[in-house]
């Protein structure tokens, strides 16, 4: 039996698990053709969670369009698929669908075969790179009126939406937002990682998005339905799990979805055999990711500094402790605190560390502390 504990990609039918209260709940919001703003930290699982809505609301037969804005470096590849892929959602007919690619002013039919013979159509840019915002949003009042014509309910979910800013700036969440505000058959669901960035988007009263609609929180799964869910998986493989060391893999992964799959993974793998699931053998998980992953975190370690790499030790020994506090300091014989707060920066720049709402500092990774420590401990014992 292949290991059901995917991770990575896309999780969906039966490899995804719950999540069922948050479904309805945004299915309810985009049944109103409200607009959300989905926010948690990485790796919580809003992609999976998007792209399982689309399944359920396509099946109540609501058009629905997906964006992640990190496929889209310029507005101008944003305002293309934005409008070809609103207009496949609500029109599946393929000669409608060429005749209405051929009707917009700024942008013009882009039809390309595919490497197994099949033609697909998209739209591309036909007016100046500047005019590249005008483009978009004749993409967005078309989709409106089709949607209206149609008489349909269009959802669009723009995931990665902090990017945004890597646009031309506050201009083009200007105009989003008042084009938003006149539509009335769509509904918007915009999705992101960047906590701090996105509240500041929707809680500014200066910015563009101010209060434009209500921000949902994704928190982790629910616990005792996840261990229903991996329970479910093992006894279907064979495999016998006591409830406190099914526990303890929740603690491991800090309930994370993405942490949770790749230690159930490993744990499935390494009881292949003997299918017995034991408390030593899940102390050693994070431990066995940590070596799985080495390459990856030999690089990030190369890319800091020595006093960086003197403060992740200490912050991986210390992952609760007050890294500014004088105890801290002495304790791991790092400071000053102007000198710690630089070196924080810079490795929430080079993405090891990210900081919380609530201004600690984490590592983004869960088990690249076990990798320093197994390091360390290799370091020690070869000395
Ligand atoms: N409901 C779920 N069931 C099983 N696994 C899940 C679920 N949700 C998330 N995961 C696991 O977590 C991983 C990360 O999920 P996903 O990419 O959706 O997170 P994300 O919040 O979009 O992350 P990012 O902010 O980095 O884009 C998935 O590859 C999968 O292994
Ligand atoms: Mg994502």
């Amino acid at each position: 039996m292949e290991n059901p504990f995917k991770y990575g990609g896309v999780v969906r039918g039966p490899y995804f698990a719950n999540r069922r209260s948050e479904i309805k709940e945004l299915k309810r919001e985009m049944v109103n053709l409200n607009h959300v703003f989905l926010v948690s930290p990485r790796r919580f699982g809003k992609t999976c969670l998007l792209l399982n809505l689309i399944e359920t609301l396509k099946h109540d037969a609501m058009a629905c369009t997906y964006i992640d804005l990190n496929a889209f470096p310029d507005i101008r590849s944003f305002a293309s698929a934005l409008a070809s892929l609103t207009t496949t959602a609500l029109e599946t007919n393929k000669d409608k669908l060429l005749k209405i690619f051929s009707g917009f002013q700024k942008l013009r039919p882009k039809v390309t075969v595919e490497p197994d013979g099949t033609i697909s159509a998209g739209l591309e840019l036909a007016v100046d790179e500047k005019d590249s915002l005008s483009a978009l949003l004749e993409g967005m009042r078309h989709a409106e009126k089709l949607a209206g014509k149609k008489k349909k309910k269009l959802v669009v979910i723009i995931d990665e939406f902090s990017d945004l800013e890597k646009y031309n700036g506050q201009s083009i969440e200007k105009a989003l937002r008042s084009e938003i505000q006149k539509q009335i058959h769509i509904g918007y669901i915009f999705s992101g990682s960047e906590e701090s960035v996105m509240l500041s988007m929707i809680r500014d009263h200066k910015r563009a998005f101010y209060k434009l609609g209500r921000i949902m929180d994704l928190g982790p799964i629910e616990r005792n339905a996840y261990a229903n869910f991996i329970l479910g998986w093992l006894k279907k493989g064979g495999f016998t799990i006591n409830d406190d060391d099914l526990q303890r893999v929740f603690e491991i992964g800090n309930d994370v979805p993405y942490n949770i799959q790749r230690l159930c993974n490993v744990m499935w793998d390494y009881t292949r055999e003997t299918k017995a699931i034991n408390t030593a053998l899940i102390e050693k998980l994070p431990v066995i990711i940590a070596q799985q992953d080495s390459p990856h975190y030999e690089m990030l370690w190369r890319s800091a500094s020595q006093p960086q790499k003197m403060l992740l030790i200490a912050l991986s020994k210390d992952q609760k402790a007050k890294p500014f506090s004088k105890e801290f300091q002495l304790k791991h014989g790092i400071g000053p605190s102007s000198s710690i707060k630089a070196s924080f920066d810079s490795l929430v720049k080079k993405g090891i560390l990210f900081k919380t709402l609530q201004g600690s500092y984490q590592f983004v990774d869960r088990f690249m502390p076990y990798w320093i420590d197994y390091i360390m401990k290799t370091i020690r014992d070869t000395a």
